[in-house]
């Protein structure tokens, strides 16, 4: 599917896009990449910089998105302003210029005449209501029907970040139902791994434990859950998706394992050998959903396809390559000045 195609990773020097963009060189494809470094470094993607083109460009500016969409086989769009949940809950108007990358992004890649758009959407378009603590009302696994714009009860995405990615969907179904946009949105849960920063949980809960902090400090009741999913099954789902999937639908890649966020920090403590007196859950701090994890259902269905690497394989490797990257010295500074950064 990828050798000889032109393809342009939008955020290709993110935590998620570098990965992909390797592994897109490895397949031989002939990749570009265009990404403003807001978040991203040009350090995610040294080892391949000299096979790909690199333009360095911000997307709210449409003429940024017409030129790196010119004469594109296939676009991954990942370039977004995010971060983990503290940036998230604290950057409403920032995150809000998501609309404008994304439709900057489809539209001139609809002009351009790109043959398939990859959209990476996020578990956070589902409504936040199917995801609560009460029982009777929670979704166990999200199902892709779920979230659905035209569906009375179906729309309560979570914030501003997962309205964007909401909408960035609907945009594209609609450019597939006026157009025949081929392409799909991907809904990604809780991606961690290598190069991913201490904003979003699972890089903090090693920060934290390297630096041996104690009290152990936990953001929430630590009983939230997720489905946390190692960053080369996402980059696995998002080429399959791509592959498999041409009418814009949304597809949930994720895998079913569900770990509570306690557990998770025990597993972290234990592997780096750092047994705190205490653990403080502070209910000041935010939690985002209760419960959050795939269907995958659909995605076998569809795909054909799950994902591999277990929770506690991902998190082994993650730690490997977390102790190597940053000096104690950074890590504590990080923790107690930047967690609320992206
Ligand atoms: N990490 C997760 O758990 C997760 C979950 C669901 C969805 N996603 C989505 O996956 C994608 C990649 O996320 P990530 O976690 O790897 O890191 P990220 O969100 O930091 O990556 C975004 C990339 O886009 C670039 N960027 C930001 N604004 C830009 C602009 N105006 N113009 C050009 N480039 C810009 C950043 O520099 C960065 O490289 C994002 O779209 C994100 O929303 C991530």
């Amino acid at each position: 599917m990828f050798k000889n195609k032109k393809v342009l990773v939008t955020g290709g020097c993110s935590f998620i896009g570098s990965h992909l963009v390797e592994s897109l060189v490895l397949d031989g494809a002939h990749v570009e990449v265009v990404d403003d470094l807001s978040s991203g470094c040009l350090d995610n993607i040294s080892s391949v910089i000299n096979k790909i083109e690199f333009i360095k460009g911000d997307l709210r500016d449409g003429s940024i998105a017409a030129k790196c969409t010119k004469q594109k086989d296939i676009v991954f769009h990942l370039a977004n302003i995010h971060g983990g949940r503290g940036f998230i809950e604290t950057h409403p108007g920032e995150i809000s210029q998501n609309f404008l990358i994304d439709g900057n992004v489809f539209y001139h890649s609809h002009l351009n005449g790109v043959e398939r758009i990859c959209y990476t959407s996020s578990a956070c378009a589902y409504p936040t209501t199917l995801q609560s603590a009460d029982i009777a009302r929670q979704e166990r696994y999200l199902s892709e029907e779920m979230a659905d714009p035209f569906r009375e009860g179906a729309a309560l995405a979570d914030g501003e970040y997962g309205w964007a990615k909401f909408m960035g969907e609907m945009a594209l179904k609609a450019y597939n139902k006026q157009f025949m946009q081929k392409g799909v949105s991907c809904r990604l849960f809780t991606v961690y791994g290598p190069r991913e920063n201490e904003s979003h949980a699972i890089i903090a809960f090693i920060a934290k434990a390297l630096t041996q902090q104690d009290p152990y400090e936990i953001w929430g009741s630590g009983s939230q859950d997720r489905n946390f999913t190692y960053v080369s099954d996402i980059v696995q789902g998002l080429k399959l998706a791509t592959t498999k999937i041409t009418d814009c639908r949304s597809v949930n890649i994720g895998t079913n394992e569900i770990t509570k966020i306690i557990d998770a920090v025990r597993v972290v403590c234990d592997l780096v050998n750092h047994s705190p007196d205490k653990f403080n859950c502070d209910m000041t701090k935010p939690e985002g959903v209760h419960a959050r994890a795939a269907s995958t259902k659909n995605q076998n269905l569809w795909l054909n396809w799950e994902p591999e690497v277990s929770f506690q394989e991902g998190i082994l490797k993650t730690v490997n390559w977390y102790r190597n990257h940053r000096t104690i010295e950074e890590m504590k500074n990080i923790v107690s000045n930047k967690l609320f950064d992206r």
